[in-house]
């Protein structure tokens, strides 16, 4: 494993010269660009680097101070610092703003080796023990429900608590690019999976950004595409985003029989399943809660109403009955924001009724409020598929 390097250099051209030839000298880095300081920030976002090494001079406050910057703002990622000589104050002031190493031009080339040593054990370290996100999967069984609506907005309060990605599923007809508003460059079906480092950043580079804390990636553009992607590569994809982002919502297809849907159904810490009150939904619900109910315990497969209007109390206790499950969540119809978010590729306002039951959703993923009540014992994970598809590996 390489840790890929970003070097952030304003000093001339033979400084940059040396550490670039330093960095290509060590076998455990990766250099993946050398910027100015003043476009740090930006191409930190779209490089995604692990290790980052700014060089002080010719302006070493000025350094320091986008250390700081950029420490808050990243403060996953690992910082070397490096300058002329070794100054005891600037070498105290960058290891308080959290820079794992300092390394001065009289000694860094014995001095490095160590230094990227000491990173690649804290990097593997990490990389075990780091929580792993949450895969949130949407699911409604009949369509026009709103899945898609709510796997936008629910994402874009989850992003409040931490970065969040969100994988269309819906193969054939994927709206969460056209929801969100945005022209992806590549989707699902632009995933070369014999490329030999299939890894967070190889992912990244085909998602789209929403902003800072959401990406996408989308549905292929053609219904053509779709063939060619199978379950394990979903499950690849997923088990990837889930280790690179905190949350990851998926929009699922209508269609059950599809393995790829069950594979992420499977591979998912929780299954949302929509529904509405009316009669044909709740019995689509209900079949399909039956059957996910004997797979999925109840912390992992939960019930939401969406578009839930006032009804009369003997009504709604029938609905209830009838889904023979217990609700997680409604959420209220609110047909003026779902239009105007949909069609301005816009997250939920927090003052309107849908932005409020999104943010209520997205803290209790968040751990800030209870998720359950009462939660039953682990069933045995996993779907089967129905016959047909016996052949499955
Ligand atoms: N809570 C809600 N209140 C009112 N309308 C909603 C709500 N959620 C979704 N909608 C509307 O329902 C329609 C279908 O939404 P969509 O997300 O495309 O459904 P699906 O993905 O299940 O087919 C859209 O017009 C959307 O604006
Ligand atoms: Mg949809």
């Amino acid at each position: 494993m390489k840790l890929t390097t970003l070097l952030v250099c304003d000093a001339g051209l033979d400084k940059r010269q040396t550490i670039e030839d330093l960095i290509h000298s060590q076998n455990n880095l990766a250099l993946i660009g050398t910027v100015a300081g003043g476009m740090a920030r930006e191409q930190i976002a779209s490089l995604h680097p692990k290790l980052v090494w700014i060089e002080l001079s010719p302006a070493p406050v000025r350094g320091l101070s986008l250390l700081a910057e950029l420490r808050e703002a990243y403060p996953q990622l690992y910082f070397f610092v490096s300058y002329e000589v070794p100054d005891p104050e600037l070498i105290r002031t960058a290891y308080r703003l959290g820079a794992s190493d300092f390394l001065d031009a009289e000694r860094w080339r014995t001095d490095l080796p160590a230094a990227v040593q000491s990173i690649m054990l804290k990097h593997q370290s990490e990389s075990v023990s780091v929580a792993q996100g949450k895969v949130v999967a949407i699911f409604s069984p009949t369509g026009g429900i709103g899945a898609t609506t709510i796997t936008t907005n629910l994402a874009g309060y989850l992003s409040k608590h931490g970065e969040t990605a969100i994988v269309d599923l819906d193969l054939q007809f994927g709206m969460v690019a056209h929801y969100l508003n945005l022209e992806p460059s590549f989707s699902l079906s632009t995933i070369d999976f014999s490329h030999t480092n299939f890894d967070a950043t190889y992912l990244r580079n085909l998602m789209t950004k929403y902003d800072d804390k959401l990406s996408i990636l989308a549905a292929p553009p053609e219904l053509e595409d779709i063939g060619d992607i199978y379950a394990a590569q979903i499950q690849e994809i997923l088990n990837t985003a889930k280790s690179e982002f905190k949350y990851v919502v998926v929009d699922l297809p209508k269609n059950l029989l599809d393995e790829r849907a069950i594979a992420s159904l499977d591979f998912a810490d929780h299954v949302l399943v929509l529904t509405e009150y009316n009669w044909s939904a709740i019995l689509n619900a209900r079949k399909c809660l039956d059957t996910f109910k004997a797979h999925y315990n109840q912390e992992k497969l939960l019930l939401v109403i969406n578009r839930s209007e006032w009804l009369p109390h003997d009504v709604l206790s029938e609905c209830r009955a009838n889904l023979n499950y217990p609700v997680f969540a409604e959420i209220p119809a609110d047909a003026k924001t779902a239009k105007w978010v949909n069609n301005q590729g816009q997250i939920a306002p927090g003052h309107t009724a849908l932005g409020k039951a999104m943010d209520s959703i997205a803290r209790r993923f968040a751990g800030a409020e209870k998720l359950l009540l009462t939660a039953e014992g682990d069933k045995a994970a996993g779907f089967k598929l129905p016959g047909i598809f016996a052949k499955r590996k």
